[in-house]
């Protein structure tokens, strides 16, 4: 009998040509790659194809993040996106993943009111997630979520942070602007960072945090890998929206994105020059990509 599976029509499955062996991702290859200093490339991704295409360029983990609501659902914040779109987006993925080679590490955005009700809740909405396929969930803020942080790890649900501009949150924060300008927030932000590191997070998004603040917060943070997103070149990792590093749109590119779709012959080739950038420390530039 054919597999049809062997011949789908449509995206780019499965690969057309092998692809370069790679071990699978997990924690203790991420610690792994911080110790011997080697850089972290993260994308976001949310559906099947882009994923497979991701993982052959050689991305090392993907955000399934709520700024689908945005690039995805044309939503003009990621404060309508529910949990149930998450755990579509997250299957979808996932799926893409495993007729590839699966080597990603995939981490699952929990969205806007699926945790801040009670540690509970977020028990629920997280494993919703992972039972999704993810291996780590990502929940914004510090203060009041440290406790939640470790609530979910002692569950031995892995933990990613995020702190700096919440999107989540942009009602109460003003704007998308950067964060830790001051002293008073700087030092706010250096105690939240500290605070989930300790309740057991073991990555931190940073995003539009000042350069200098977010390479301090690194060096402060041995096992908490900080990935950064408009923060400078100092973090652990770096992540972008798919969207953005394909110049995937019509407004004016944000201060922190690099087209990497310029000069590539097809959308895996930009991403595997965003991860040959990411890890030899040429992106971001942070006379150009920071503040
Ligand atoms: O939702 C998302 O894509 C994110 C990134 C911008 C870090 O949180």
């Amino acid at each position: 009998m054919t597999d049809i599976t062997a011949h789908t029509p449509y995206g780019t499955l499965p690969a057309a040509a092998p692809l370069p062996p790679r071990r699978p991702i997990s924690l203790p290859r991420l610690h792994e790659m911080r110790e011997r200093g080697e850089k972290i490339a993260m994308l976001t991704a949310y559906d099947a194809t882009f994923a497979a295409v991701a993982d052959a360029a050689g991305v090392d983990c993907l955000l399934v993040g709520d700024s689908l609501g945005m690039v995805c659902q044309g939503r003009p914040s990621t404060v309508g996106v529910s949990l149930q779109d998450m755990c579509y987006h997250t299957e979808s993925v996932v799926r893409g993943l495993r007729r590839v080679q699966g080597t990603v590490w995939v981490i699952g955005d929990l969205p806007f009111g699926s945790y801040q009700e009670s540690r509970e809740q977020a028990v629920r909405s997280a494993a919703a997630l992972m039972q999704a396929g993810a291996h780590m969930v990502k929940l914004e803020g510090g203060g009041w979520t440290v406790e939640t942080v470790r609530f979910l790890v002692e569950r031995g649900i892995p933990v990613c942070g995020h702190l700096g501009l919440t999107p989540q949150t942009v009602h109460a924060l003003g704007g998308y602007r950067v964060q830790g300008r001051n002293d008073a927030q700087a030092q706010q932000l250096r105690r939240d960072a500290l605070a989930l590191q300790d309740a057991g997070a073991t990555m931190l998004v940073l995003e539009m945090v000042p350069a200098a603040l977010a390479a301090e917060i690194t060096a402060q943070l041995p096992r908490c890998h900080t990935i950064g997103i408009g923060s400078g070149n100092g973090t652990a990792g770096q992540v972008l929206v798919m969207h953005d590093m394909l110049g995937i749109h019509l407004g004016k590119t944000p201060k922190f994105v690099r087209n990497f779709m310029e000069g590539a012959a097809s959308v895996r080739d930009a991403m595997a020059a965003y991860v040959a950038a990411v890890k030899a420390g040429t992106f971001p530039d942070n006379a150009m990509h920071a503040w």
